[in-house]
């Protein structure tokens, strides 16, 4: 109840600041996909919280498809929005759109996704994204003893897309964590695959990272070998090698990590094929960049909590990082359910709401 409270009040407070500006205005959110559940709701939350603040939005998804978001973005500068939302398919990409928006002086605030090589972006809105992996390192960790078991171990790694500037940072955040324990060799990485380009996932497709797993399992794993943890950065990838594990494996099943809190690994998270995932509440970082529209068209102060970490190769960009919250079995209900982020479905299992 305090947490709904708080939430109504915090998008109340967004809602008086933004509205002050807002009448006429048009807002452009450009998202990468509708492919995943995340983008969805993140491009909802969005649209509506932008709308009850008065603004008129320009909400388009771009298929995963690079030249389709530069053709929407420069669509939405041509067409007179005054600020640009934007998670990127591909950070490097929007360059002429980017460029396009700082000649007519639009504000332009990644979304979630850091858009890189660029100094047109304004602001940066997102998730601690080096958190995010070291809760899922610290999990495996914690779940496998790694410092009072004797061990070996083993591990498999999936990380996400080479385009997404945040893939590294999940890697990083959890490799910090575990990459002692496999140079001690407690942890033994089976595959032998574990550098960031090795384990990397084009475009974080839930396929992709099942094919390699499929191929990872039949060629370390089938002669028996018990696989204890992999480390997967999301849930779309982790929905992947859950796949690969039913098909291809008949060991204990091993601990997987994930993020997003999706439907499909929440069913995987209470049967007990996927051990925890990372809640990242985007009713939160849309509020946070409802905020960021208004006090930035308010010629405000703009709230930022982070000057320094996200540098994009061209400028550091003024930053503020939501907190990511861990989730597992124990607490999905109070985080997605008792929250009002999902609703309980009449299987016991969570739903999206309509
Ligand atoms: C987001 C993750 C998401 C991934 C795939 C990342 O940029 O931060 O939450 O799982 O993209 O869409």
């Amino acid at each position: 109840m305090k947490k709904i409270l708080s939430v109504f009040l915090c998008l109340l407070m967004v809602f008086s600041c933004a509205s002050a500006l807002a009448d006429g205005l048009k807002v452009g959110v450009s998202m990468p996909t509708k492919d995943l559940q995340r983008w969805n709701q993140d491009g909802e939350n969005m649209k509506n919280m932008l709308e009850e603040a008065g603004f008129e939005v320009d909400l388009q998804f771009a298929s995963n498809d690079v030249q389709q978001q530069l053709n929407q973005v420069t669509n939405m500068v041509n067409n007179g929005c005054k600020v640009v939302v934007i998670s990127a398919v591909e950070g490097s990409s929007l360059g002429s759109a980017l460029d396009l928006a700082k000649e007519k002086g639009v504000i332009v605030i990644a979304y979630d996704r850091l858009l890189m090589d660029s100094d047109a972006v304004s602001y940066y809105a997102t998730f601690d994204n080096y958190k995010v992996g070291s809760v899922q390192g610290n999990y495996i960790k914690d779940a496998l003893k790694l410092d009072e078991a004797e061990g070996p171990f083993t591990l498999e790694i999936t990380a996400g897309d080479p385009g997404d500037n945040n893939a590294i940072y999940f890697y990083n955040g959890a490799m910090d964590v575990l990459k002692p324990y496999i140079e001690s060799g407690k942890l033994v990485v089976k595959s032998g695959q574990q550098e960031f380009n090795d384990v990397a996932t084009p475009s974080w497709k839930t396929e992709t990272a099942q094919t390699r797993a499929d191929g990872i399992l039949s060629s370390y794993y089938a002669d028996g070998t018990k696989l204890d943890a992999w480390l997967c950065s999301n849930d779309s990838t982790a929905l992947g090698v859950a796949n690969a594990l039913d098909a291809n494996y008949d060991g204990d099943w091993p601990i997987i990590t994930g993020q997003d809190c999706d439907i499909s690994n929440m069913k995987n998270l209470i049967d007990g094929k996927q051990a925890m995932s990372v809640f990242k509440d985007t009713r939160t970082l849309a509020a946070q960049v409802v905020k960021m529209i208004g006090q930035a068209l308010n010629g405000e102060e703009v709230e930022v909590n982070d000057t320094t970490t996200y540098n994009n190769n061209v400028i550091t960009v003024p930053s503020f990082l939501c907190e990511p919250v861990f989730g597992n079995a124990d607490n999905w209900v109070e985080l997605l359910i008792d929250s009002g982020y999902y609703l309980m479905g009449d299987d016991g299992y969570p739903v999206v709401k309509q």
